[in-house]
């Protein structure tokens, strides 16, 4: 421990009260009692001793032939022989609490904390225990309401009722009654009821040197004009819900030392009034929304030692001021909006803090510049870290001279420049974490020279080599080692074989190309989280997958993998083999499970086998995984029907068979996989039609794949109760009848897209492979990784429909892709089309459409894909920048005039309405951007950014200013600026 002189003489003094009665109990055991018990104190206390249960003979030594002063718990005064203390904490006591306490008039001492009082209330008789001084319940799972009576007791000194979630008061007026009260905790106690006034009441009592109010769900924190208690040195008010500003009085409380409103909701600015805290010894304000600046009144706290402002909106420079504290030895201010550059930051602590400081935090804000050299003159560092700011620059060399740091955190930054080679001598370093940076060259053994206490070591995004001799012994014993993108290869590392501890290993991308050694196997067996993914590994897998540890993610995907699949343990957690090659059945790896002697259930989650050249059918052994979550078979050479034992998965939420060679029909068991949220059947020869009980039984599906199959009959109606979906793909089968017009029900796709979290609850691991799906936009099948999420899709092409297209699809208001080419549609463009504002894609091609393009299709300001070739349209292509910047290609096959094609309208066009009605008293302007737009549109390809920029001043400036700087990017900074026109309209 290392805290300073003047903090432990402080804490001490306010614990020394607190101790100095259990010392007096050690002491009334031994010597002191020399008189004899109270005969009926004894009595009183032989009833209490039964009906109490005392698993754990807490009260051997109460036995009636005993001096009852020398039973263990019991202090009696040594002069009058009254019991005075009941130390019965931490004894696992549990049962009633007999009312025979009442004859123990003098107890002023009762200590029944840390017990298993399971369901029962605090007993109201402890009321009348007038003498009590000192009342400790805590801990000891009380439950009920706290009683009032306790309020007579005006003597008391201290009440904790702490660690008791299942406590609550009616209200907290009795409190006043405790005059003398010097310490009060009720943390965890539910005070909710009482949050109008419990402020008030605390404040009659003005002896309170120490409170602590943690999870209390208090709403309310008031305004307080006169404060009784000014000698409070600690205050915890965390985990509450305030939700208003810091009070003004709590910056006055001169005597504090403590403070701690963490995660309480404060907002606002911290403080605007000139505080008064000059105890201060350690400030913890963290997981609010706190956004002012880090208050000046703190450099009136010189004592503090410990400062923590994390999670808050804090704004601005770090003040000079902290220079001047001389005692602060934590500074932690992570994940704020701070600014500034880091070498300011190390000149304003280079005052008297820079010989305290040993812990700095600065991660997750705005820092920008270059780590300072001066960063060596820090000594006493322990631990930096400032990951996750805008940091540029090298790596200083003198950060070899904080010999004492333990922890350094330099990842997401532009870090640049090589890896320095004095890193190697921080003996005392057990994480390093320089991930996520520009750094490049060589990394050698002198950089781990003397890093005999490295276990966690993260470097991945680094454009790092690492180069040592194939003899090479590490110094340390690594547990979590990640250097993605890193170049270890092309030899796999042979350096790994004197590593035994790994519990977590990422090489994936590091160049290796070459076979898994042996050993590796044996090494792997504890690990939790295996990464060799996309390296050129060739060679055979081992026969069998064995782990040591319960659910471990092994990826192996994208490497050169060839041979069967493995037999697999049936604890494992994660697979992904796929991407390799693979081949034989799937029947191994599924059906026969090396089922685990300690007799765990089988864990698989994820199992990923796409992309290989897997053949034969789909086993019927589902059943062996009940677990599974996301299954990826996709892209191999499966045949056969989907096994009916799919339908035993019932935790299933994602299922890829794509382009396999899969016949059959849907199998009906598949209903029984309720929580499907992506199913995707597409490319294989499935026949039958499109089940009925898909939207009944799989209501929270998102994604659904059916394209490319031999699927007939209509579109059932059904499907319309699927109102999560977003991806809805039937494309290329043989479907006939109508489009239904209940798809106004798919409430998923009638709004701005969502988000991802909204979409999946799979924990961390298991949400990135959740998310893929192929889904065709644009004309081209695509793998959406993260952006599946944000995608809206509906794709009925190439199949048989026909009748109108139903003026109902024209409310899905946040579809990005619609397709409906290729069937016999008949009818006019529904006239609303115009209101789908989010369209990128619109293709109603080869159809038998008639009338005019409707005049609201000029507000599809996102369109880049559009296309109504080969139906019957007639009249002018209505005026709006976008649709004339599309190729002509797309209008041919129709009666269609005006720009873009070179046929001429007859007469009135300068005046179409729709291009006009929206945009009145900007003719003028509109007319000289809708110039630019056509003199552009064959340079950028794409004006859906256009019609926005009408509106918006600023984004018109951006725009001129990507025309002059960024000509030869200007697609991408459209792009960006197409980002900002959407993020307005969502
Ligand atoms: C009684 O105990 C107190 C400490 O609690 C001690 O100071 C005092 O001397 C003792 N009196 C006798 C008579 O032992
Ligand atoms: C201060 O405490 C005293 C004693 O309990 C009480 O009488 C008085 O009302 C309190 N003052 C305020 C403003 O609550």
């Amino acid at each position: 421990m290392t805290v300073s002189k003047k903090h432990v003489r402080v804490l001490f003094l306010i614990t020394l009260f607190f101790l100095e009665e259990p010392f007096n109990l050690c002491s009334g055991n031994t010597d002191h009692s020399r008189f004899r018990c109270v005969e009926s104190e004894k009595k009183a206390l032989l009833s209490f001793k039964r009906d109490l249960e005392d698993p754990s003979d807490r009260l051997s030594s109460w036995f009636d032939g005993e001096d009852c002063c020398k039973w263990d718990g019991v202090d009696c005064d040594n002069i009058t022989g009254h019991v005075k203390e009941l130390n019965l904490n931490d004894g696992s006591l549990k049962g009633k609490i007999s009312p025979s306490l009442l004859s123990l008039k003098h107890l002023s001492h009762l200590d029944l904390s840390n017990n298993y009082f399971w369901g029962s209330q605090i007993p109201k008789f402890i009321g009348s225990l007038v003498s009590l001084r000192y009342l400790d319940l805590s801990g000891s799972s009380f439950e009920g309401i706290v009683p009032h009576q306790l309020g007579n007791l005006s003597t008391l000194r201290l009440l904790h009722l702490g660690q008791s979630s299942r406590l609550y008061v009616e209200n907290l007026h009795w409190l006043s009654g405790l005059s003398s009260l010097e310490y009060l905790n009720m943390n965890y106690v539910n005070l909710s009821k009482a949050s109008d006034h419990w402020l008030r009441t605390i404040n009659m009592l003005p002896s309170l040197l120490n409170l602590h109010l943690s999870f209390c769900e208090l709403s309310h924190i008031h305004p307080l004009s006169y404060v009784n208690f000014t000698y409070l040195a600690i205050l915890d008010m965390s985990d509450n819900q305030f939700h208003s500003t810091i009070p003004d009085w709590v910056f006055s409380l001169t005597n504090l030392v403590s403070l701690d409103l963490s995660q309480s909701k404060f907002l606002g600015s911290f403080s605007n009034v000139s505080c008064s805290l000059t105890s201060l010894i350690t400030l913890s304000a963290s997981s609010n929304k706190l956004n002012s600046t880090i208050p000046r009144c703190l450099c009136r706290s010189a004592s503090l030692v410990r400062l923590d402002l994390d999670d808050n909106a804090l704004e601005g420079k770090i003040p000079k001021f902290m220079g001047n504290l001389c005692n602060l030895e934590t500074v932690s201010l992570q994940s704020n909006k701070l600014v500034g550059t880091v070498t300011e930051v190390f000149e304003s602590f280079s005052g008297c803090l820079a010989s305290s400081l040993k812990s700095l935090n600065l991660g997750e804000n705005s820092f920008t510049g270059h780590i300072p050299e001066q960063i060596g003159e820090f000594k006493n560092l322990v631990e930096i870290s400032l990951q996750n700011n805008k940091i540029s620059g090298p790596i200083p060399v003198s950060l070899g001279k904080l010999s004492r740091l333990t922890t350094l955190d330099f990842s997401d930054n532009q870090l640049n420049g090589s890896l320095p080679e004095i890193l190697g001598s921080l003996s005392n370093l057990t994480m390093l974490d320089i991930s996520g940076n520009l750094l490049e060259g060589v990394v050698s053994e002198e950089h781990f020279a003397n890093l005999t206490n490295l276990s966690v070591l993260y470097g991945s995004g680094n454009p790092l080599a690492l180069r040592v001799s194939p003899e090479w012994i590490p110094p340390f014993c690594i547990h979590d080692l990640r250097l993605t993108s890193w170049n270890l290869g092309p030899q796999f590392p042979m350096w790994l074989i004197s590593q035994k501890n790994f519990s977590s290993m990422d090489l994936s991308d590091t160049g290796i190309s070459d076979s898994i050694p042996s050993w590796f196997w044996n090494l792997s067996l504890t690990i939790g989280y295996l990464n060799l993914s996309h390296n050129q590994i060739f060679g055979e897998v081992p026969d069998t997958l064995y782990s040591t540890i319960n659910g471990p993610t092994i990826v192996l995907g994208s490497n050169k993998l060839t041979g069967p699949l493995p037999r697999i343990y049936s604890g494992l957690g994660v697979l992904d083999l796929s991407h390799n090659s693979f081949s034989g059945d799937i029947s191994r790896l599924l059906c026969h499970p090396i089922l685990d002697s300690a007799g765990m259930s089988n864990e698989l989650s994820v199992l990923l086998l796409g992309k290989n050249n897997l053949s034969g059918e789909i086993p019927e052994c589902w059943k062996h995984w009940p677990y599974l979550q996301v299954i990826e078979l996709g892209s191999n050479s499966l045949t056969g029907e989907i096994p009916s034992s799919i339908g035993y998965l019932q935790e299933l939420q994602s299922l890829h068979i794509r382009n396999n060679t899969i016949s059959g029909e849907i199998p009906p068991s598949l209903r029984n996989c309720t929580s499907l949220k992506v199913l995707d059947f597409g490319m294989n020869k499935i026949k039958g039609s499109i089940p009925k009980w898909l939207g009944m039984s799989l209501s929270n599906l998102v994604v659904l794949g059916l394209r490319s199959n031999k699927l007939e009959g209509n579109i059932p109606h059904e499907l319309c109760s699927l109102t999560e979906l977003q991806v809805l793909d039937v494309a290329d089968n043989g479907l006939v009848g109508s489009v239904p017009h209940c798809f106004d029900n798919f409430k998923a796709m009638t709004t701005k897209p969502q988000t991802l979290e909204s979409i999946y609850s799979a924990s961390f691991y298991e949400a990135e492979f959740l998310e893929n799906a192929y889904v065709v936009t644009k004309g081209r099948g695509d793998e959406y990784n993260t952006i599946l999420s944000l995608l809206v899709s509906l794709d009925l092409s190439q199949n048989n429909l026909s009748g109108e297209i139903p003026e109902q699809l024209t409310s899905l208001l946040g579809l990005m892709s619609l397709n409906l080419s290729g069937n016999i549609l008949r009818g006019s463009i529904p006239y609303k089309i115009g209101d789908m504002t989010w369209i990128q894609s619109l293709d109603l091609s080869r159809n038998q459409l008639s009338g005019k393009i409707p005049p609201s299709m000029s507000h599809l300001t996102f369109v880049s894909q559009f296309n109504v070739s080969y139906n019957n349209l007639s009249g002018e292509i209505p005026l709006s920048t976008q649709l004339q910047s599309v190729d002509n290609s797309s209008f041919i096959g129709n009666q269609l005039c005006g720009p873009p094609l070179s046929k001429r309208c007859r007469a009135d066009h300068e005046t179409t309405p729709g291009s006009t009605e929206n945009r009145g008293g900007e003719d003028d302007e509109e007319e000289f951007w809708f110039r630019l737009g056509i003199a552009m549109g064959f340079v950028v390809g794409f004006f859906g950014v256009i019609a926005p920029l009408l509106f918006y001043k600023t984004w018109r400036l951006f725009y001129f200013w990507c025309l002059k700087n960024m000509w030869h990017k200007i697609s991408d900074c459209c792009f960006d600026l197409k980002y900002m026109v959407k993020n307005k309209f969502s």
